[in-house]
This record gives C-alpha cells, sequence and structure tokens, in this order.
C-alpha cells in the first residue's frame, strides 16, 4: 500500500481486509484542526484505493472519541499574519469551507464500509463525521453524540441536516440541533444508531478497539466481500445525492457566520473557559 504524509495525531495501518484510522491525541480530546480532518480526507481516499480494503474501521484512544474542531487551531487560524486574505470572506473559504466541503465529501462518497468504534463522546464536526459511518459500536453507554452549532454561532454541518434527520427522525433532530441538547446513549441505541454495546469500562480504548476488530474478523470469515462493497455501493445511492447537495448548502450558509465573526467569539470563550456546553 502506497504511503503518505505523516501526521502525530492520527495514525492508519492496513490488516488483511481492514484499513484502520486511529485518533491518538487523547491529552486535548482528541480535537482536530483543519489540516487533520483534510488529512482524514486523504486517509478515506488512501483506503478507497486500496484493492484489498473492503472496510475502513475508525477508532480513537483516552476518554473522548473526538472534541471536535480544535479552538486552538481556530484562534491559529483567525490572528495568522502570515497570508494575507483579500477579504474575511476568502479568509474563510480557505480555513473553513475547503476543508470542511472535502472531508465531508470524502465519508459520503466512501466505497468501503465505514465502522466507527465510538469509545467516548463525539463533538462537532467529528460528531458528523461519525453520523456519516455506516456502523457504530460503543465502547460503553457513556458515549453521547454533540453538535453544539447553536452554541457557538454556527449552522449543521459535516452533512448533519441529512444525517441526523434519517438516522433519529426529524423531530429528535431539531430538538437536539436546537437546543443544543447531546444525543445520549439512551436515545443511540433506540434509533438502531449503535449496533452493539461492548460495555467495557472507561479507561479500556485499546482494549476496546482490539475486541472490535477480532470480533470484525470473525464475522466477514467465509464472506464474498466484493458483495459487502456492491451492497455498500446500493445502501449508498438512497441518500447520496441529498447528502452532496447539503454539503455544499451547509458551507456556504455557515461562511455567513464566519464572516459575520460570531463563532470566533463563541469559540474563543470556549478556549478561555467562559463558554461551556450543557451535556
Ligand atoms: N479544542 C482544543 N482543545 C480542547 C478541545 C477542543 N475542541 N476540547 C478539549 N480540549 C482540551 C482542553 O482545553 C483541555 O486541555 P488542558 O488540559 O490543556 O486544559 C483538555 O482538552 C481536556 O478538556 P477539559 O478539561 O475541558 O475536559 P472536560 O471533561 O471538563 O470537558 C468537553 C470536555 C465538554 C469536551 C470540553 O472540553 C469542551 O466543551 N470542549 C470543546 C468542544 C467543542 O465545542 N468543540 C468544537 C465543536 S464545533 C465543530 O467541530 C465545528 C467546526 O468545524 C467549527
Amino acid at each position: 500500500m502506497p504511503g503518505i504524509r505523516k501526521n502525530e495525531k492520527i495514525r492508519y495501518r492496513a490488516a488483511g481486509p481492514f484499513f484502520i484510522i486511529q485518533l491518538v491525541k487523547p491529552e486535548n480530546l482528541n480535537a482536530l484542526e483543519g489540516e487533520d480532518y483534510i488529512y482524514l480526507g486523504e486517509l478515506l481516499e488512501l483506503a478507497d484505493k486500496d484493492p484489498n480494503v473492503y472496510f475502513t474501521v475508525l477508532q480513537s484512544s483516552g476518554r473522548f472519541f473526538s472534541s471536535g474542531a480544535d479552538f486552538k487551531g481556530i484562534a491559529k487560524a483567525q490572528g495568522d499574519s502570515s497570508v494575507e486574505y483579500a477579504s474575511e470572506t476568502s479568509k474563510w473559504l480557505s480555513n473553513f469551507v475547503a476543508r470542511n466541503v472535502y472531508v465531508t465529501d470524502a465519508f459520503i462518497k466512501h466505497s468501503k464500509v465505514l465502522i466507527c468504534c465510538l469509545n467516548g463522546p463525539a463533538i462537532g464536526m467529528s460528531a458528523a463525521l461519525v453520523a456519516l459511518c455506516d456502523i457504530v459500536y460503543s465502547m460503553n453507554d457513556k458515549v453521547y453524540l454533540l453538535y453544539p452549532f447553536a452554541n457557538l454561532g454556527l449552522v449543521t454541518e459535516g452533512g448533519t441536516t441529512v444525517s441526523l434527520p434519517l438516522k433519529f427522525g426529524i423531530n429528535t433532530a431539531y430538538e437536539h440541533l436546537m437546543f443544543n441538547k447531546p444525543f445520549k446513549y439512551d436515545t443511540l441505541c433506540e434509533s438502531g444508531f449503535i449496533s452493539k454495546n461492548f460495555n467495557m469500562p472507561s479507561p479500556s480504548s485499546e482494549t476496546f478497539n482490539t475486541a472490535v476488530l477480532d470480533e470484525l474478523r470473525s464475522k466477514v470469515e467465509g464472506l464474498y466481500l466484493p458483495s459487502c462493497l456492491g451492497m455498500k455501493k446500493l445502501l449508498q445511492s438512497n441518500h447520496i445525492d441529498s447528502l452532496n447537495k447539503i454539503n455544499s448548502m451547509e458551507v456556504n450558509e455557515s461562511l455567513k457566520y464566519w464572516v459575520d465573526g460570531e463563532p470566533l467569539r463563541r469559540f474563543s470563550q470556549l478556549g478561555s473557559k467562559q463558554r461551556k456546553h450543557r451535556l
């Protein structure tokens, strides 16, 4: 398998029919900067191109799956005087729109079966990517998904305008998005979002990741794996058009908010702990 550049927060490896991507920065709860999301997209492309890969498995480490966009990265993008932009629109097209639309598109069109090992909560853009996965396993009942767009002066992104109503029902999506309410384990289970809870205590992400992989190995034994990809393509065809359409609409709507500056004010309050999410 040809390699690509390295990233200190994200590792990857191929193991038989599985392409494993792992977030490995537990100290900041696996928050990701724009470049990291781009890297995730590049890894998905790598998995797409590898004929030996049938399943792309997302794993993480520590107590969170990922706490979403890194507020330090956002402050850096705002204060970066080394790049001169013609306008605020131009700045946020580079720092928000381009990377967001790219990684979302990589998840929407991914041709391999996307499996998420949810070791803990996921927030924001990372939670949006979890909602684009085909199968989700949870480590225990402490997991939740939070889409804090209303608390951060943003709008739905990462395809959540389509994926959340699809997976939870439109009214449940409204209730959680409008009032910045986490999708807790009970909702994730009742809706069928989580296929299996591995019921492991919290500080055991590595054991959980290994257990999921062992179970997957035994599940795929004897299967004709091209059938899995054929079915993925057919199942994907149900919603791919609306996801593609919304990917573009979401970033164009969000752009106005970035240019106006409200998300920056709110991210900076989050960074200085003046603002908190209600969990
Ligand atoms: N960016 C950068 N650092 C982060 C982070 C983030 N998103 N989330 C957590 N961290 C860091 C904290 O600063 C802290 O670092 P220090 O130990 O150096 O202080 C460390 O991770 C642990 O975090 P907390 O002490 O805050 O842990 P907690 O358990 O008390 O709270 C939390 C956890 C509720 C997730 C809280 O950290 C939090 O609210 N984080 C922000 C989540 C967020 O809003 N992310 C952005 C989502 S929006 C998005 O993703 C859309 C987009 O594209 C712009």
